[in-house]
């Protein structure tokens, strides 16, 4: 019997190149994307800035042990809106969209190695979009007015039992719990597994992490930054105990569908044939990684930008009809997530810049937010501002964000209930974010507030 399709199998033979080029920008910016270190402190937006105004198609070379080629990083709102309106010659599935490398087989996770490839977001056309069709009434205004009203009844729980501690880590509290919620609700898992969601999330935000270092220990030996052994034991029984669930779950409702998402994935097809093992695990991983941790970021950023400004979180307090444009305005200023990739898969040109065959190209979506030919001080958080919505955090074209509804459902009920109940918070000591260069990712968030 055959096991269906594996995209892994051929991806990883797909041969990755050098600039075809020569002629490019010369510039030397002040640090390298690849310092996950340098994200800690929040997206570096003035690096951003000095690629975007030096060389908007900026050819970034590899880490010193990273195996692949390096890969062009655009800064520009109107080429990243370009490639991603061209999957024909960009493509989402030559070599994955969602990793700029790839690494070697050996330095990574079996199962996490595998699953980071074999999902929806690494497929082009037809096969994509049949997957998507299956994903999308999930998504649509009715289901969403449903469990909108479900999200709201978590949302007070969740303050009623932060409301008299007087302060308390956001992120733990709240921002990890109510985006955990609304996709069990979607995907259908059971009440009693939800806490176990939380807990893979943390490990899943230090798997790129882990997962440099271990190359970087391969090529070079121990360093200070090597992570402790058991941490990584830690990480990998983690990991095995996700995709251990993942797949229990995805056979039972495979054998006993019902009327939720984690049903319509175990039995969607791919060219007439059922989702392979592969496959199973690919979906789990991008529904529970996608669906989580980028509305989870948002819902603690938003509370940064608004303690940052002051004058802002008045104007929202003081007319809360304000909310939908908020919402809109901190996904533009917090673009979760920060970058996704694509590879040419012919010769081609992006804003004056020659480009050959299997070139790596990734979409910097925080950069493309702050371009000032779009938007009029684009580092200002502006609640009122007008085109707040056409911002990139959800990408742009076939494979653009198909949970933004939920999202923006998820910010709108949270921040209504919160300001309206703790108007006066504060925050009460550091955000603490991950080394993380992919998505933003906020670990800590203390705030105080006046116990009700
Ligand atoms: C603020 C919250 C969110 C942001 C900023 C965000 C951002 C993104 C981005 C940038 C992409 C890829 C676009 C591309 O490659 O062109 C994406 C795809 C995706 N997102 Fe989201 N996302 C968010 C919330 C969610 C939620 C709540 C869910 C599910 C409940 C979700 C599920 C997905 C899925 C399944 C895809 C793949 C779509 C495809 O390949 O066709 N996301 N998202």
């Amino acid at each position: 019997m055959s096991k269906g399709f594996i995209l892994s199998d051929e991806v990883l033979n797909h041969e990755i190149n050098d600039p075809a080029y020569k002629e490019k920008y010369n510039f030397n910016p002040s640090d390298q994307l690849n310092n996950l270190d340098l994200f800690t402190k929040g997206q570096p937006f003035s690096l951003y800035k000095d690629l975007r105004e030096n060389a908007p198609v900026f050819y970034h070379e590899p880490m010193p042990s990273d195996p692949e080629p390096g890969y062009w990083v655009l800064t520009k709102y109107e080429d990243i809106k370009y490639v991603s309106m061209n999957p024909k010659i960009f493509s989402s599935q030559y070599a994955t969209g969602n990793l700029l490398t790839l690494g070697t087989e050996e330095n990574r996770h079996p199962k996490l190695f595998k699953s980071t490839i074999d999902h929806m977001l690494n497929l082009d056309g037809e096969m994509h979009l049949g997957l998507r069709k299956e994903h999308m009434p999930f998504f649509k205004p009715d289901y969403i007015n449903v469990l909108r009203k479900k999200v709201s009844s978590k949302v007070g729980l969740l303050l009623d039992n932060i409301a008299p501690l007087g302060e308390c880590n956001l992120v733990s509290e709240v921002s990890q719990q109510l985006p955990i919620f609304t996709l069990s609700e979607i995907l259908g898992i059971p009440e009693e597994d939800r806490q176990k969601l939380v807990s893979w999330m943390e490990f899943l935000e230090l798997a790129q992490y882990f997962t440099y270092e271990m190359i970087k220990e391969q090529n070079e030996g121990k360093t200070e930054s090597t992570p402790d052994p058991a941490m990584i034991d830690m990480f990998n029984a983690m990991v095995d105990e996700m995709f251990d669930y993942g797949r229990f779950i995805l056979n039972s409702k495979r054998e006993n569908p019902s009327e939720d998402l984690l049903s319509a994935i175990a039995n969607a097809e791919i060219e007439g044939e059922k989702l392979s093992q592969e496959f199973l695990d690919g979906s789990w991983l991008l529904i529970i990684f996608a669906g989580n941790d980028t509305t989870r970021n948002t819902l603690s950023g938003g509370i940064k930008l608004l303690y940052d400004n002051q004058k802002q979180k008045e104007l929202l307090i003081d007319d809360l009809e304000l909310l939908p444009n908020f919402v809109n305005e901190t996904v533009r200023c917090v673009s979760p997530v920060i970058h996704m990739r694509r590879t040419t898969l012919e010769e081609t040109e992006i804003n004056g810049q020659k480009i050959g065959p299997h070139e790596k190209i990734a979409l910097w979506y925080g950069a493309a937010n702050r371009d000032p030919e779009i938007f009029e001080n684009p580092d200002d958080f502006n609640i009122l501002r007008e085109n707040a919505d056409k911002h990139l955090a959800f990408g742009f074209g076939r494979h653009s964000c198909i949970g933004k509804p939920v999202a923006l459902m998820q910010l709108q009920e949270f921040y209504s209930q919160f300001l309206t109940r703790f108007p006066d918070f504060e925050m009460n000591g550091k955000w603490k974010v991950a080394p993380n260069n992919f998505v933003h990712a906020i670990q800590e968030m203390p705030i105080k507030f006046s116990p009700k």
